[in-house]
């Protein structure tokens, strides 16, 4: 249930890869604490239904198309808030990945977060400061069985994460991360109904966290309000575990 408290009260927030799951949660809460929204995705089909919520606009953006990224932070920056949410999960071990998938999930799991961050950080210093939230996931920190690309691009997001919080740590922007665990969302859905057993992949994916259930968009977009707004005005270079207690 979303508590309405004005936390991100008159901040100016882009939001990658907000059609559907986490993003479009993260954009919802946002809007809801009071955060004037640019939800974007590239998927503009799916995007339009976020379009009718007070405090949402939103844009179609391919999160890797550096031109675009740069025409949208210039046509409708500054930002106060950022978040990066764009994310791809190639299914594979070592042996099975392809240098494409690989290339893959690098592009859009990390590339795309350099691109927009370089693009909005000019933005941020004009304004006194900023926060950058960047998802990455539990991956980064666990070995869990083929997840090979999609773990390695989750803990480049957690150096991206600390990389970019001490260069600008003394400019009040702040950048912190969040590894969500298992969330329900549409992309986790396909990923189930991929298995010859759904029922049986289903049961695998909620046994994972020790809470004994898949988490919630809401979940983790409560994260993302709380690192985003003021009150975690002291906190930078961080990741929070949002995992069911994945990582206990
Ligand atoms: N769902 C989970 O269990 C889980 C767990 C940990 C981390 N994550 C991360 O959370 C993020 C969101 O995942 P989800 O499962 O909630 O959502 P999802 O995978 O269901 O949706 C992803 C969205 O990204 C958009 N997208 C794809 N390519 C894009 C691009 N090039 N530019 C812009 N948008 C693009 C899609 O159109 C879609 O709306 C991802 O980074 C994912 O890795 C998810």
């Amino acid at each position: 249930m979303l508590v309405m408290t004005q936390r991100l009260h008159k901040k100016r927030a882009l939001v990658t890869a907000s059609a559907q799951g986490i993003g479009e949660a993260i954009a919802r809460a946002y809007a809801s604490e009071g955060a004037d929204v640019l939800a974007t995705d590239i998927n503009s089909e799916v995007l339009q239904g976020l379009d009718t919520v007070e405090g949402i606009r939103t844009r179609t953006l391919d999160a890797t198309d550096e031109k675009a990224i740069g025409e949208l932070v210039t046509a409708e920056g500054p930002f106060d808030v950022l978040v990066n949410c764009a994310g791809v999960v190639h299914h594979g071990s070592v042996l099975t990945c392809t240098e494409s998938e690989w290339d893959q999930a690098f592009n859009l799991n990390v590339k795309s977060m350099y691109l927009t961050i370089r693009a909005c950080v000019p933005g941020m210093q004009s304004l006194g400061g900023g926060s950058i939230v960047n998802i990455s996931s539990i991956c980064a920190h666990r070995g869990l069985p083929n997840r090979f690309a999609y773990s390695a691009s989750k803990a480049a997001v957690i150096g991206l994460t600390k990389s970019v919080a001490a260069d600008f740590v003394s400019e009040n922007i702040r950048c912190n991360a969040i590894c969500p665990g298992t969330v329900q969302s549409p992309s986790l859905e396909g990923r189930i109904n991929a298995f010859d057993d759904p029922e049986a992949a289903r049961k695998a994916f909620i046994a994972r966290q020790p809470m004994g259930r898949l988490g919630l968009a809401s979940e983790i977009a409560a994260v993302a309000v709380h690192l985003g707004s003021d009150e975690s005005v002291f906190t930078s270079g961080i990741q929070i575990n949002a995992d069911g207690g994945m990582s206990i």
